[in-house]
């Protein structure tokens, strides 16, 4: 796992954007797997950043969508993604995939969503945050660490962590549909990032604790290829932070 820590988000958010551009310059009909909440929308502007970068012939592919929300619910991921991703970019609608949390099938359109991302020829990249409880998507802790896309149910403290993206008085969703940890780890490559000290601790655990399906990222450490990009608060728990440091600035000598 690489860990890399920049002094800010602004800073660590131009450096993902460089591992984004870095595969649309060698590949640009690039899979993209893209993350919604707080952390990856500086990385999605500085994208829109960058008008030498071609977007015409990627596709992309959502971790997650709230079970019951309507695309057009200020709310859903369907219309963060619009807001923050697809409009700036310019990402037309037979290019992107956000799974369908109002399907009359939950069960097939999970399915089905396996099947799109097999026959897109899977995933290059896959941006992730990581949520306080240690899920990657919504796989929340005790989640299979072979999951596929599902139906999960949320826990308490992560309905409370969704109630701010919520008007006040509407209740945040108790169920979603979610990218499994197996589908996810058969990504490529992974780009994972975090900020602020309340990230601190599970940071720490999904990096340098033991593998456990208490914190679903920490299936991570099973992944031949993650970058991990964190804030100095959110790397302040790390017992190998000196090591991180030193390989990184040492990575060109190689
Ligand atoms: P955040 O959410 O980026 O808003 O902190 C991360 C997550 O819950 O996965």
């Amino acid at each position: 796992m690489e860990v890399i820590v920049r002094a800010n988000p602004p800073q660590a958010s131009v450096l993902g954007a460089d591992y984004v551009e870095q595969l649309l310059t060698k590949k640009p009909k690039a899979v993209l797997g893209l993350a919604t909440g707080r952390t990856p929308v500086r990385l999605y502007q500085e994208l829109s950043r960058r008008p030498h970068l071609d977007f015409r012939q990627i596709t992309t592919f959502n971790l997650d969508e709230y079970v019951g929300l309507p695309p057009e619910h200020p709310s859903s991921y369907h219309c963060f993604m619009q807001q923050n991703f697809f409009r700036p970019l310019e990402i037309q609608p037979h290019q992107w995939n956000i799974p369908d949390g109002q399907a009359a099938d939950l069960e097939q359109e999970c399915q089905e969503y396996e099947e799109r991302i097999q026959a897109s020829g899977g995933i290059d990249l896959q941006i992730l945050g990581i949520g306080h409880d240690g899920h990657i998507g919504f796989n929340e802790p005790t989640s299979s660490l072979r999951s596929r896309t599902r139906v999960k149910t949320l826990t308490a403290s992560t309905v409370e962590a969704n109630r701010s993206e919520f008007p006040s008085g509407q209740e945040p969703p108790l169920h979603v549909l979610t990218m499994g940890v197996g589908t996810i780890l058969e990504a490529r490559q992974i780009l994972l990032m975090a900020f602020g000290e309340s990230k601190s601790e599970i940071v720490a655990k999904m990096i340098e604790g033991p593998l456990t399906a208490m914190v679903p990222a920490s299936a991570l450490q099973l992944h031949p290829k993650v970058t991990v990009i964190l804030d100095e608060p959110a790397a302040s728990r790390l017992t190998m932070l000196e090591y991180y440091r030193q390989v990184y600035d040492h990575k060109n000598e190689r």
